[in-house]
């Protein structure tokens, strides 16, 4: 099973091609002609039975994990910040799957009081262990807004909101060992270098897809240094994407886009594939702190002016930490070794 699996992603050459032009890739061309439609995430059932979070979990693709997690057999902890549209996703999931363990869990990832109280929840609940953590709740905004913390909204809700929380469930991650911590970032990243001094772009003029861009790049990057001080725990950090897929938060965020991509838009469920795999796969176990798409990895730069320094990455981290309210935490840079 293992050797069918790593023929996954098509060959070598036919996969690198479609990566680069993007278009084709991105796709549910990409995701077609590396020949993952039907081909399990979890092929040797590792998560039945294991407990995982989903943010975001009642839209898009993170309805879809939530519904790809279930049909494994996993119990999945949704977290949804308005439990109406919440319960109609779990209705939805247990009609599709026949599972009745989706668990439904209140959290605003934008406020961090809210993330307080749902990491405390979560920890209690599920102290005995956690197998996946994943990141996707995400907005991109049409103006500048501000969080209830007084945080630029996107960094607050990608990337503060995540970090608390995944700091409140280390232990219960550590028990669950192996573990994974997976955000779900964008293909959009690469167009923005990250700003280690200016992480709310208070000194830039708003821009929707840039700041989205922005905030992602930092889950990237963060991402790799979570798994640096977390692996030795069991827990292994991942940032993946999901290429472009049709969800109600494209259709509002980016109505020509959509209009325009419509017909060769991923399905939410393809968008979601590499997210359910990065929580089962050996692979992703072997190699945390990287970026992934398609069940492959894939380079976190495509232009050489937005790569950063091990310094900026360093202030970032520190910045990061104080604005979540985690400085006591922050934990020696374990170093390249
Ligand atoms: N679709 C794509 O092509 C694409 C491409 C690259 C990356 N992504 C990423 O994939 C993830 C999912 O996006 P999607 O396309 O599936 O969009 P979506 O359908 O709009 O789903 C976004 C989810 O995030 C939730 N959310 C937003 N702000 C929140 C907050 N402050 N607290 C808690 N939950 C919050 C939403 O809840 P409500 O329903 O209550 O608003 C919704 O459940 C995002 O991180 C996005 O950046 C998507």
């Amino acid at each position: 099973m293992k050797d069918a699996v790593k023929t996954i992603g098509g060959s070598g050459a036919v996969d690198w091609l479609l990566d680069r032009t993007v278009l084709p890739g991105f796709s549910s061309i990409g995701y077609r002609v590396r020949g993952l439609a039907g081909a399990s995430p979890d092929p040797e059932g590792r998560l039945a039975g294991r407990d995982v979070v989903v943010t975001g979990a009642n839209s898009g693709i993170g309805a879809a994990a939530a519904e790809q997690f279930a049909a494994l057999g996993a119990r999945v902890h949704m977290v949804v910040r308005d439990l109406e549209r919440g319960a109609d996703a779990r209705a939805r999931i247990s009609e599709a799957t026949g599972s009745d363990e989706l668990h439904l869990h209140r959290g605003d990832l934008s406020s961090l009081a809210s993330v307080r109280e749902l990491g405390a929840a979560l920890a209690e609940e599920l102290g005995t262990g956690i197998a996946a953590l994943v990141h996707n709740a995400g907005v991109m905004t049409q103006e500048r807004e501000t969080s209830v913390d007084g945080r630029e909204l996107t960094l607050a809700t990608h990337v503060l909101g995540p970090l608390l929380l995944t700091e409140l469930l280390v232990p219960a991650l550590a028990a669950g060992a192996p573990a994974s911590v997976v955000f779900v970032t964008s293909g959009g990243m690469y167009t923005e270098k990250l700003a280690a001094d200016d992480l709310e772009l208070e000194r830039r003029d708003f821009d929707g897809p840039a700041f989205y861009a922005h905030a992602k790049r930092i889950q990237v990057i963060l991402a790799g240094r979570l798994d640096e001080e977390l692996a030795p725990r069991g827990i292994r950090v991942h940032a993946m994407h999901p290429g472009w897929a049709d969800t109600p938060g494209v259709v509002e965020s980016l109505p020509r886009f959509h209009s325009t991509l419509g017909p060769i838009l991923r399905t939410p469920a393809e968008g979601a594939d590499t997210i359910v795999w990065l929580a089962a796969s050996d692979e992703a176990a072997a190699a945390g702190g990287r970026l992934w798409m398609d069940r492959r990895m894939r380079p976190a730069h495509r232009v050489p002016w937005t790569h950063e320094t091990a310094a900026e990455r360093e202030r970032m981290r520190t910045r990061l930490a104080e604005m979540a309210g985690l400085e006591h935490l922050l934990r020696e840079d374990p170093g390249p070794g």
